[in-house]
């Protein structure tokens, strides 16, 4: 099935239809701020949109800059933190603030490679911020980026394993241009019509080219090696 037409597809639907999150550029700015996109997407790792919103509205309210949070009193980040679980996070989060504040000259690195560096931030958090934050083109891949890729192309490979060949297939369909626009925007999909159960494929901007969709069982897919 061609894929050609989905980046534009998608992009144009998340124009339309995207939602409206707190560390998301507002209308008429092109992005939001490396600071506020890093410290959203080492809330959402493991923890849902609706659980974050609060204690990032908190953060940044509290610590408005990444410096302001690197000259933090460590019990009061942790306590701050306290309810979003996995505190490796929080204490990494400390670190990597102080990492760009005394290293970086408080500006994050602007590339995959020199995101990557620092403490708590991993080949997802990197991409997704080299992305989101910097416009740069970079490869996102999360459990929704994965579920509607592995649709799209009926790719039948059984995860874990399967996972760098869906990575190659996601790669295929991101635009040189807005990559953060359209990693967000297969997350979005993601989560309100390319669901794990009932997909809403009727109104599904991709309809026309997901191959999952033609066979008639997105609900397959991502395909999980048996335990
Ligand atoms: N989950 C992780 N990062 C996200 C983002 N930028 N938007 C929505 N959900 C997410």
């Amino acid at each position: 099935m061609p894929v050609d037409a989905v980046p534009e597809k998608l992009l144009n639907w998340y124009d339309a239809h995207h939602r409206r999150l707190p560390w998301r550029a507002g209308p008429g700015e092109p992005r939001a701020a490396p600071y506020r996109v890093w410290l959203s997407e080492v809330m959402l790792q493991q923890t849902t949109v609706a659980a974050v919103k609060s204690y990032y509205a908190h953060f940044t309210t509290r610590w408005p800059t990444v410096a302001d949070l690197a000259a933090a009193d460590e019990a009061e980040v942790m306590a701050a933190w306290a309810g979003l679980g996995y505190y490796a996070r929080a204490r990494n989060l400390i670190a990597c603030a102080r990492a760009v504040v005394n290293d970086h000259g408080g500006a994050f690195p602007d590339s995959e490679a020199g995101l990557r560096t620092l403490p708590g931030i991993g080949d997802y958090s990197a991409a997704a911020i080299a992305a989101i934050a910097f416009g740069r083109r970079a490869v996102v891949v999360d459990a929704n980026v994965e579920r509607v890729t592995s649709r799209l192309f009926a790719f039948d490979g059984p995860l874990p394993v399967g996972r760098p060949a869906i990575r190659e297939l996601a790669d295929r369909i991101t635009p040189d241009e807005r990559a953060g626009d359209f990693a967000q925007a297969m997350m979005d999909l993601g989560s309100s019509i390319c669901t794990v159960r009932n997909p809403q494929c009727l109104i599904c901007p991709l309809h026309g080219d997901c191959a999952a969709r033609a066979a008639g069982n997105p609900e397959a897919y991502p395909v999980k090696a048996p335990k």
